[in-house]
């Protein structure tokens, strides 16, 4: 729990009463909840839009979006789920998922396929959502570079643009290039040795860490071709919205902020690629619930390749 943005220290381990659901909510059992960089930006409260449930103090007071357990308890509206069911999701918009139990609204979660384990499960919801929007439109032949490419949506991201017959540049730090690679990237960039605004054009850009200049970005994308970002600093992204969006109109190009949309059906379809053999699920490291505030800063400092997860039961 935590009760003021800060860093890991912040956070403590409290007993406190399990959560009684609403009409349409589910009360879960958590097994797993896989760490996203949201849960680290929620805990220090920067980017800016990290605070939106609550401007001076955390609006929650336990983090942990992406959960995998059993329903333990249905609310007197819920129609989708039994208790005993198995099941994962993106609770967003009320987290709580470093914790024993959750309480998620019924349509942010699916039924959990039987032959992924609840740690896999968890590492699916938010990060399959950005890596299958992300990619989305990308056809054989193109070139694509994505930005952040070692992280959780990123190690997705590579395998759906190289599976969709995309010519993949991947960017992330130095120690995570071999890994990049692993994945299926052609060609692989360390951010802090090269910029890759420079080395395109490039077809498509997927930019998970946005912080540059508009015209950086529009140097990156070749006429008739696209960047979208979905995370970075609050300056990048509002300027990418405003400013971004009209040069690159009047330069041809298609700029702009990707606003992910969640719920099952933006995450099933990746989950279904998984269970097929088709795309790998990377965890990089599994922690225990005391160890959360570990896990939160393990991603926070960009160490994970892949995904991270806190396996709690
Ligand atoms: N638009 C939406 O609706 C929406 C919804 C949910 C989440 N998001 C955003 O989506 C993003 C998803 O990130 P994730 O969970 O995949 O994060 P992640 O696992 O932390 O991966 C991000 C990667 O980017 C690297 N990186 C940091 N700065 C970089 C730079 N300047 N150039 C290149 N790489 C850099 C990081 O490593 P180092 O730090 O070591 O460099 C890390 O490997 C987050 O920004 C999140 O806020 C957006």
């Amino acid at each position: 729990m935590y009760d003021r943005y800060g860093g890991p220290e912040v956070l403590s381990l409290a007993e406190v009463p399990v959560p009684s659901p609403g009409p349409k909510q589910v009360l879960v059992q958590v097994h797993a909840t896989s760490v996203n960089l949201s849960d680290w930006e929620t805990l220090r409260g920067t980017p800016l839009y990290s605070r939106i449930g609550g401007l001076r103090a955390p609006g929650r007071p336990v983090l942990g979006s992406d959960i995998a357990g059993r329903v333990e308890a249905v609310g007197s509206e819920v129609t989708l789920f039994a208790p005993g069911e198995e099941v994962y999701g993106d609770n967003l918009t009320l987290k709580g998922g470093f914790a024993e139990y959750a309480v998620a609204p019924e349509s942010a979660l699916a039924r959990k396929p039987a032959s992924l384990s609840f740690a896999e499960a968890s590492t699916l919801p938010q990060a399959g959502a950005i890596a299958l929007q992300g990619t989305a439109g990308i056809t054989a032949g193109m070139s694509v570079l994505i930005n952040g490419a070692g992280g959780g949506s990123g190690a997705f991201a590579i395998q759906l643009a190289k599976s969709a017959g995309a010519h993949v540049t991947g960017v992330d730090n130095a120690a995570k290039l071999a890994f990049m690679r692993t994945l299926g990237a052609d060609e692989v960039i360390d951010y802090r040795a090269e910029d890759f605004t420079r080395t395109g054009p490039y077809d498509r850009v997927l930019d998970l860490v946005a912080h540059r200049s508009i015209f950086a970005y529009r140097r990156s994308v070749a006429r008739g071709g696209r960047y979208r970002c979905v995370g970075g600093t609050t300056r990048a992204l509002l300027r990418m919205t405003t400013v971004g969006v009209v040069a690159g109109m009047v330069t041809g190009r298609g700029l702009g902020v990707l606003a992910v949309k969640e719920g099952p059906a933006h995450f099933t379809p990746l989950a279904e690629l998984c269970v097929a053999g088709r795309i790998a699920i990377h965890t990089d490291r599994s922690f225990t619930l005391d160890e959360t505030a570990a896990a939160l800063a393990h991603v926070g400092a960009g160490r994970a390749l892949g995904k991270v997860v806190v396996e709690i039961r």
